[in-house]
């Protein structure tokens, strides 16, 4: 049987993640340090993180523990021999990097430098994915970025994650390790802890609150379900002879807040919205172009805005993330 390490498979795209490993009949090992990063926001609290994986947690080993703690995650990774390392662990916001830079450096960088050291010493043959982040990109620089556009990160987050692939890179090119890369881009879907701005829309307008607009609602951001991201990351983690790529994994269709508001208008009764600045860090973006994932892997979206907002509004309805 194949073996998969996940770090970060407690989290909100892991969870999914460890999900299509299991489909697809591996060995799932998770480790995760259940760590919350919360906001200084009145309505960010903490969540149970091991919820998400109540469905699955008689098929998965769970380990507690840090990427940073070199040593334990070095016996960890020994212990299971994994097929498959999906890197996912990491500080998951732009906001909270600005505010927290070392954190946000040891957490993205060197831990990912922790699983690249491990990995050098193998005498067998494991796949890496990293996950960075469309924030690599900064301002788009056209209305569709490709994986070949201009990187130019706005701030902390989007420099740390262009740092992780290309450290990821150099050790596939000096040590032979087999190294692909996903750049994921707001995803929403059940199971978000972070508030991020979908679980923010949905969670006032089921409490009868105003939406709190970044902007004039006409920013455009390429929302994907956690469903098909997660299928997308399994896609590119198991690929055979990849090694050295980097995928775009998105719905591959950008949509303004506008629409999205005008979505959930739709699904719940007198929504009421209030427009506000635009942070600083937040870099304009739109459409991430996904053809190489369609053609190198079969990556195939499945959610539009319209559907994956109504799966989680019914989510949400029933259940606190
Ligand atoms: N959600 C998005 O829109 C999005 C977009 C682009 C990239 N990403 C990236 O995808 C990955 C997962 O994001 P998410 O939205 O699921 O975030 P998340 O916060 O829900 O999940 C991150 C998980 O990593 C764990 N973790 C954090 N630091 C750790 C450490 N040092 N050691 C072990 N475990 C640790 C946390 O406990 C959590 O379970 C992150 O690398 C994030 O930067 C997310």
């Amino acid at each position: 049987m194949k073996k998969v390490f996940i770090t970060g498979g407690a989290g909100f795209i892991g969870s999914r993640v460890v999900r299509e490993f299991l489909d697809a009949g591996y060995e799932v090992t998770v480790f995760d340090s259940f760590k919350q990063y919360l906001l200084p926001d009145l309505e960010a609290r903490p969540v149970n993180l091991l919820n998400r994986l109540r469905k699955v947690i008689n098929n998965v080993s769970i380990i507690t523990g840090d990427t940073l703690n070199k040593d334990f995650l070095r016996r960890s990774i020994l212990n299971v021999k994994p097929d498959v390392i999906v890197h996912m662990a990491a500080l998951p916001l732009a906001s909270i990097a600005i505010e927290q830079t070392e954190e946000a450096y040891d957490s993205i960088l060197s831990s990912t430098i922790n699983i690249l050291e491990i990995i050098r010493d193998f005498d067998h043959n494991c796949k890496f994915l990293y996950t960075s982040s469309s924030m690599v990109y900064g301002d788009f620089d056209s209305n569709t970025v490709s994986e070949d556009s201009n990187k130019d990160p706005k701030e902390i987050y989007g420099s740390i994650k262009l740092a992780g692939e290309i450290i990821s890179m150099g050790y596939m090119k000096r040590y032979g390790i087999d190294v692909r890369v996903v750049r994921p881009t707001a995803v929403y879907g059940p199971y978000d802890g972070n508030q991020r701005v979908l679980y923010k829309f949905i969670t006032r307008a089921l409490k009868g609150e105003k939406l709190l607009v970044d902007g004039d609602g006409s920013m455009a951001l390429d929302f994907t379900f956690v469903d098909d991201t997660a299928q997308g990351i399994y896609r590119v983690s198991t690929k055979e002879g990849i090694s050295g790529e980097i995928f775009n994994i998105a719905r591959g269709n950008s949509e303004t807040l506008s629409s999205a508001i005008d979505i959930i208008s739709n699904n719940i009764d007198g929504v009421k919205v209030e427009y506000r600045e635009v942070p600083s860090y937040m870099p304009k973006r739109g459409t991430l172009d996904i053809s190489k994932a369609k053609k190198l892997v079969g990556f195939m979206p499945n959610y539009d805005l319209d559907k994956g907002v109504k799966v989680y509004i019914d989510h949400l309805k029933n259940n606190p993330i």
